[in-house]
C-alpha cells in the first residue's frame, strides 16, 4: 500500500484498504506509543499547520503527533501572511502553496464556519491548495468534511466494540446501528464533522439512522454517498424528524449541534440568528432517558461538546462515553497519516 504523497481531503476519496492501512498503523501507534520504529519516521521534517479558525485538539495532536514521529509542526493563520480574498489583493493560493511546499513535508489546512462565504469554499480552497502543492494537504477540517475527525471516530468505536484501546476490531462493527442525532446548541458548528461520521459508519458497514429537525438538511451529495455506502454493504439508511425517535436497538450515539442550510446568505455567515434558531429546540438535547432505549449504546461526539446543550452531563460524563478515547485517537491517526503521506517508513 503506497500513500505516499496521498491528499487526504475526505475518507471517502479513499478506499477502505486504504483507510484500514492508517487504521491498523495507528492501532500499532497507539499500543507502543514511543517505540523507535515511530520516532524517527518525520525526522528533520516540517508539517505546516494552516490555521483559519480556532482549535484545541487539531492543533494540539498535530503538534504531537509530529514530535512523536521526530518532525516539527509549524503553526501559522492567515493574519501572518497577506494572501488574496474576494475583498483584497494579495498572494494567490498558487504563490502559498508552491512555496509552502518548498519547505514542508505536509501541509494541514482548517477553514470553515464564519472563515467561509458560502458552503463549500473551504473545500474548494483545500483542493486548490492540492492542485498547487506537490505535498501532501490534509484537511484538519474545511466546511464539509473532517476526516482525521471520522478516523479517530472509527477507531475509538472499534476499540469499544473490540477489546479495548488500541485493539480494535472492525468487523464488530459490521450491522450496529449508527445514529447521528442533530442537537440544539450555541456553537452553530459546520457539517464537516457529523457529514463524515455519515461516511465513515455506513463505509464500515453500520446501519445508520440520521435525525434532524425539518430545516436541518445536510449536504444532499453526502446523503446520497452514505446511501450508497449502506446499498453496498445491505445495510439500511433512515431518516427520522422526531426527537425521540430511532433510539430503539441503536449502538452508537452521536449528537451534535450543526447550521441549517441557510446560515450563509449574501456572503455572511449568520451566526447569531443560527445559534438563537437552534436554542428553540430544547428537545434536541440528548439525555439519559433518550440513552436508556438503546442497545446500551456508547455516546460519541467529536467535542468541544456544548453540555446542557447538545448534551447532558449525565451522558456526556457516563460511564459509556467515548468521546476522550476518540480525542486521544486523534493523535494516533494523524500520526499514521502522516507516517504513511510524508515519512520514511
Ligand atoms: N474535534 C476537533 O476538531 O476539535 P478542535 O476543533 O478542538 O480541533
Amino acid at each position: 500500500m503506497d500513500l505516499y504523497g496521498r491528499d487526504l481531503i475526505t475518507t471517502q476519496e479513499w478506499s477502505f484498504d486504504e483507510l484500514m492501512a492508517v487504521l491498523d498503523l495507528a492501532a500499532k501507534m497507539k499500543r507502543e506509543r514511543f517505540s523507535d520504529r515511530w520516532t524517527s519516521i518525520l525526522k528533520n521534517k516540517t508539517f505546516i499547520m494552516f490555521f483559519y479558525n480556532p482549535s484545541v485538539r487539531t492543533r494540539l495532536s498535530f503538534e504531537a503527533a509530529a514530535t512523536e514521529l521526530g518532525g516539527h509542526a509549524q503553526f501559522m493563520t492567515p493574519s501572518a501572511g497577506r494572501f488574496k480574498t474576494e475583498k483584497k489583493a494579495g498572494e494567490t493560493i498558487e504563490d502559498a502553496a508552491k512555496v509552502m511546499a518548498r519547505y514542508a513535508a505536509g501541509i494541514g489546512i482548517r477553514i470553515l464556519e464564519d472563515k467561509v462565504p458560502y458552503y463549500g469554499a473551504g473545500d474548494e480552497m483545500l483542493r486548490e491548495f492540492a492542485k498547487w502543492a506537490d505535498v501532501p494537504i490534509i484537511n484538519m477540517a474545511d466546511d464539509k468534511f473532517h476526516p482525521c475527525q471520522g478516523l479517530a471516530d472509527i477507531m475509538g468505536w472499534a476499540e469499544w466494540y473490540g477489546e479495548g484501546p488500541g485493539r480494535p476490531d472492525y468487523d464488530a462493527l459490521r450491522g450496529k446501528k449508527f445514529v447521528l442525532t442533530w442537537a440544539t446548541g450555541a456553537l452553530a458548528r459546520s457539517w464537516c464533522s457529523v457529514q463524515e461520521a455519515l461516511l465513515i459508519a455506513s463505509r464500515f458497514g453500520m446501519h445508520v439512522t440520521l435525525a434532524y429537525p425539518e430545516g436541518y438538511d445536510l449536504d444532499p451529495q453526502v446523503i446520497e454517498w452514505t446511501q450508497q455506502n449502506c446499498a453496498e454493504h445491505g445495510t439500511e439508511f433512515e431518516v427520522v424528524h422526531d426527537p425521540n425517535e430511532g433510539y430503539e436497538g441503536a449502538h452508537i450515539v452521536y449528537a451534535r449541534n450543526w447550521m441549517s442550510p441557510n446560515a450563509y446568505r449574501d456572503g455572511v455567515f449568520h451566526k447569531e440568528e443560527e445559534i438563537q434558531k437552534a436554542l428553540q429546540y430544547p428537545e434536541w438535547t440528548l439525555t439519559a432517558e433518550k440513552m436508556a432505549r438503546t442497545d446500551n449504546a456508547i455516546f460519541t461526539h467529536p467535542m468541544p461538546v456544548d453540555r446542557g446543550n447538545e448534551v447532558t452531563d449525565e451522558v456526556a460524563s457516563g460511564p459509556r462515553s467515548a468521546i476522550y478515547d476518540i480525542a486521544e485517537n486523534r493523535l494516533h491517526v494523524q500520526k499514521a497519516i502522516m507516517a504513511l503521506t510524508m515519512g520514511n517508513l
